[in-house]
């Protein structure tokens, strides 16, 4: 099997639920052109950066997020009836009134309100809201309405159909080895903050700044803490090989602060802090649940190359390629340190090995049989 572009990597699982559409994106082939050439031009973490950002661009008016008194988007904490979810993205902007401050909005909201606030593409955004409302939708094929957390109550999602919020999706959309949120079975919840995770992303990035590198330092090292205290971690599929790199790599991409002196990003302490609801100094945070907030003066990424369906990828492969466990599907067998990976080569009949998905649009193809 052949597919012609690697954004078949993301989009595979979705391909049984929207056939023409997905599979139009995936053909897209400036999108396979541009894969390639990353693989060629492996560095770190970040070396997708200059695939997509070669000719840096800022323009402070176009990209500053007004969220100060008198722009109609001032910071308000979540009143007792609006939910918050285990997404600080999606949180913060319920704060601000940029989604819909109790916690519920539609497809098209989500999309517009990533694509404006942080320069998410619309197929990456589309896809996921897509699928929060399909899988945390109840089953319903297609629901418009998707909670950032909790059900939805009778007058939000009339017809019942509201199911659990995207915090009750533990193992279809929410992944064990989060960034800042414990694991399901070992925390008893998959949503709330940890400050000692917090803690060590901040520890794994020294000097003040937090960048794809030491992001991805901290992801192995989450990995691996997951395999040696969750008896039951699981790296799935898609949780593993898609969720968990869109929870770290949109730290960067989406929460970094832009400035024509650093026009790729830059995310200081202070900024990602706030990101988080976290107060205080290294060494004594504190959280406040649901408190989230975009920075007053913070501009986000150039509209000029938003995160798109490929710059994705590009992260995916490129921290892929520097800590290969990240591809590991399987999990721990009810005991630490027991994990045992799904044998790729059954699943995909011999074709691939797991050494072997690093190459070319071998994962791609992975991804594609996985949907089938
Ligand atoms: C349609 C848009 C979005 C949807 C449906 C969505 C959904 C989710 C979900 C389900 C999780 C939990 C995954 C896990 O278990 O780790 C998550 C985590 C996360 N999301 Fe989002 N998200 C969206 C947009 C964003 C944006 C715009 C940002 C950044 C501004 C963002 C930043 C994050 C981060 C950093 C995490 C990891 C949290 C942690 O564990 O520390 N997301 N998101
Ligand atoms: C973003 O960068 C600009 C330029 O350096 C700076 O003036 C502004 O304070 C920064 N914003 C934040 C939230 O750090």
């Amino acid at each position: 099997m052949k597919p012609s572009s690697a954004s078949v990597l993301l989009l595979a699982p979705l391909v049984a639920a929207f056939p023409a559409w997905v599979a139009d994106a995936a053909s897209d082939p400036l999108i396979a052109a541009r894969a390639e050439d990353l693989l060629k031009r492996q560095k770190g973490a970040d070396s997708a950066t200059a695939l997509f950002e070669a000719a840096p661009v800022f323009h402070a008016e176009a990209q500053y997020i007004d969220v100060g008194p008198g722009s109609g988007h001032e910071w308000k904490a979540p009143g007792p009836g609006d939910l918050r979810g285990p997404c600080p993205g999606l949180n913060a902007f319920a704060n601000h009134g940029f989604l819909p401050r109790n916690g519920y909005a539609t497809v098209g909201q989500f999309i517009d309100v990533t694509g404006r606030v942080v320069g998410m593409g619309t197929l990456v955004s589309t896809v996921l809201a897509t699928l929060g409302a399909t899988l945390d939708g109840n089953g319903a094929k297609w629901w418009p309405v998707s909670a950032i957390g909790g059900t939805p109550p009778r007058s939000i999602a009339p017809l019942g159909l509201g199911g659990n919020g995207i915090s009750g999706s533990h193992n279809k959309y929410e992944a064990d080895a989060s960034p800042t949120r414990p694991d399901l079975y070992q925390a008893g919840n998959n949503y709330q903050t940890q400050v000692d995770q917090f803690q060590q992303l901040i520890d794994a990035s020294p000097g003040g700044y937090v960048t794809m590198d030491t992001i991805t330092s901290f992801r192995s090292k989450r990995f691996d803490t997951q395999k040696s205290t969750n008896p039951y971690f699981f790296n799935g599929p898609f949780t593993g090989l898609f969720a968990q790199p869109a929870a770290y790599n949109f730290i960067f991409r989406f929460m970094a602060n832009h400035s024509a002196e650093a026009p790729v990003g830059e995310l200081s302490y202070d900024v990602l802090k706030s990101w988080f609801a976290i107060s205080g100094e290294s060494g004594s945070y504190s959280v406040q649940q649901g408190h989230e907030r975009i920075p007053h003066n913070w501009y986000r990424r150039a509209l000029e190359y938003p995160y798109s369906v490929e710059y994705f990828l590009g992260d995916l492969l490129a921290t892929a390629r520097l800590h290969p466990k990240f591809l590991d599907v399987g999990g721990n067998q009810g005991q630490v340190d027991s994990f045992t990976g799904v044998d790729i080569s059954d699943l995909t009949g011999g074709v691939f090995h797991a050494t072997s998905l690093l190459e070319g649009d071998n994962l791609a193809c992975f991804a594609a049989q996985l949907a089938t």
